[in-house]
């Protein structure tokens, strides 16, 4: 069917408050945080409701509609591209935040709600919602949920899926499933939930979520550590697991050549130690009573220092302090404009593995564009390294000839091409390098299964 009748179709049924055309999409964004280009969308659908998103879903499957799922398009895998032919479906003005159930520790909330808003309720209401990123000013609930992403506390709280109880989503025939359940446990069959959460807007339509909130810790000491080597990194990660009683709610490594550039290139930055290390790591931890945890932790990292595990420390004793060291990890956002051209690099490795495969990548890319920049972070007590490399003028060529050297790494390492991020668009072709031939097999039985026709976010995740 032509797309004439697909848009008619929409436009009798949902009208135009509902599905924008031409100049009404003209200056919308049309791609996300990838660097990959996206095409003005036929159109764009706003819905106000479950019911809209399943009429719409309903027409397009229908028609055999391509439809691409947009949240806050903070996404960094390009999943929420669009291509001329889609109909692009926002979530924007689903954003309703329900009351929290403090008994239960739920919060009802629309997938179009941002990740900030939610925070800001649960801690309105004495507790707190964990997942925690850099961009959580834009990103929605359900952009969170649809990548399980992951952030800078998984180490204390887990992924996105930790997260949620229940999970309401419009699948590609417009059928609604998910009951909103405000229970832990619930082992009633296939688990619907966590099929929906991770599948990046291929199997349905997230619409709202059940989310779990945590009490909110009484205290929060936080230090920024240089160490020597990565040795030294590991044995910190594990006195910190071991001996900080509370738990250690961040645990996030820069590599120098990280650092220097960051406090080099961001205006406003400055590095919380004067001294030069192999290593920094952000730790931070959280406790009960402020005073006694602040002292309880100053003593630990004083036990570091005596033992010649870290070199240095600055420990925050204030929330700007605090800030500051965020400041200089969360500076990430401004790389699109400081390397235009960047390519990054989200993936994971075991966390005995990770410092040997981040040196290999670093010295290969040297070695074979002398001149360009490796960054290296991440959230190391999870295994997950970020990469940033920067090869002035780099054409499509060069690209792609930096991540076959990357991803070749990573697959003989064992590890992951993406940790935290998603497939998306952008890393499709390196699916197998992780995942066998019977698994990637297995996903797309059930891509067939939940959405036969294949109209959500086609050519996305599976490869082929
Ligand atoms: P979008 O970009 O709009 O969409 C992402 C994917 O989800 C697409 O495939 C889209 O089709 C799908 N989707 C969106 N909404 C729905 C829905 N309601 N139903 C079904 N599918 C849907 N990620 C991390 O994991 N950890 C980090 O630490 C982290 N830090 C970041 C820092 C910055 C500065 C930026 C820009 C991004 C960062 N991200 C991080 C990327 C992260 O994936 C996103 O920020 C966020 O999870 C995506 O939410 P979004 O609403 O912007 O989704
Ligand atoms: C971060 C994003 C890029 O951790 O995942 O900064
Ligand atoms: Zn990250």
């Amino acid at each position: 069917m032509s797309s004439n009748e697909v848009i008619a179709a929409l436009m009798s049924v949902l009208g135009e408050d509902i599905v924008s055309l031409g100049e009404g999409i003209a200056e919308r964004r049309t791609e996300d945080w990838s660097g990959l280009r996206g095409e003005v969308p036929l159109a764009l659908a706003r819905p106000r409701s479950v019911a809209q998103v399943s009429e719409i879903m309903s027409i397009c499957n229908h028609h055999r509609q391509p439809v691409v799922v947009q949240g806050g398009l903070t996404g960094l895998a390009g999943g929420a591209c669009t291509s001329r032919g889609d109909i692009a479906l926002s979530l924007e003005r689903m954003n309703a935040i329900g009351a929290v159930d403090t008994i239960s520790g739920t919060v009802t909330v629309e997938a179009g709600a941002t990740l900030e808003a939610v925070q800001q309720a649960a801690e309105a209401a004495g507790l707190m919602f964990a997942l925690d990123l850099g961009a959580r000013g834009s990103c929605t609930i359900g952009g969170n949920l649809a990548t399980n992403a992951g952030g800078v506390r998984v180490i204390r709280y887990g992924m996105a899926r930790e997260h949620v109880l229940d999970v309401e989503a419009v699948l590609a025939d417009g059928s609604v499933i998910g009951g909103l359940h405000r229970m832990v446990k619930n082992n009633t069959g296939y688990d619907l939930r966590n099929l929906m959460i991770g599948s990046e807007g291929t199997l349905g339509v997230i619409t709202r979520a059940v989310l779990r909130l945590r009490p909110r810790p009484g205290a929060v000491a936080t230090a920024w550590c240089g160490l020597a080597d990565y040795a030294a990194v590991t044995r910190l990660l594990e006195c910190a697991q071991r001996d900080l009683e509370a738990g250690v709610s961040a645990f996030e490594v820069m590599w120098p050549s990280f650092v220097d550039y960051v406090t080099g290139s961001v205006a406003g930055l400055r590095r919380p130690l004067g001294s030069r290390h192999g290593y920094y790591v952000l730790l931070e931890a959280t406790g009960s009573q402020a005073c006694a945890h602040q002292e309880r932790f100053e003593g630990f990292l004083a036990t570091m220092l005596e033992n010649g595990v870290i070199e240095n420390a600055a420990i925050a004793q204030s929330r700007a302090d605090a800030q500051m060291f965020w400041r200089v990890r969360d500076s990430t956002a401004d790389f699109p404009v400081t390397l235009p051209g960047l390519v990054a690099f989200d993936v994971s490795f075991s966390i005995a593995d990770i410092g040997a495969a981040a040196q290999l990548c670093e010295r290969e890319v040297s070695a074979t564009w002398p001149g360009s920049i490796v960054l290296a972070y991440g959230h190391l007590g999870d295994g997950n390294l970020h990469l940033i490399v920067h090869v002035a003028d780099a054409d499509a060529q060069t690209v792609e000839d930096i991540e076959v050297l990357v991803y070749g790494i990573v697959r003989d390492f064992g590890g992951s091409v993406s940790a935290e991020h998603g497939i998306g668009a952008k890393k499709r072709d390196v699916l197998d390098h992780t995942r066998s031939a019977d698994e990637i097999a297995a996903m797309h039985s059930i891509k067939r299964a939940l959405d036969p026709f294949g109209v959500l976010n086609p050519r996305k995740v599976l490869p082929g």
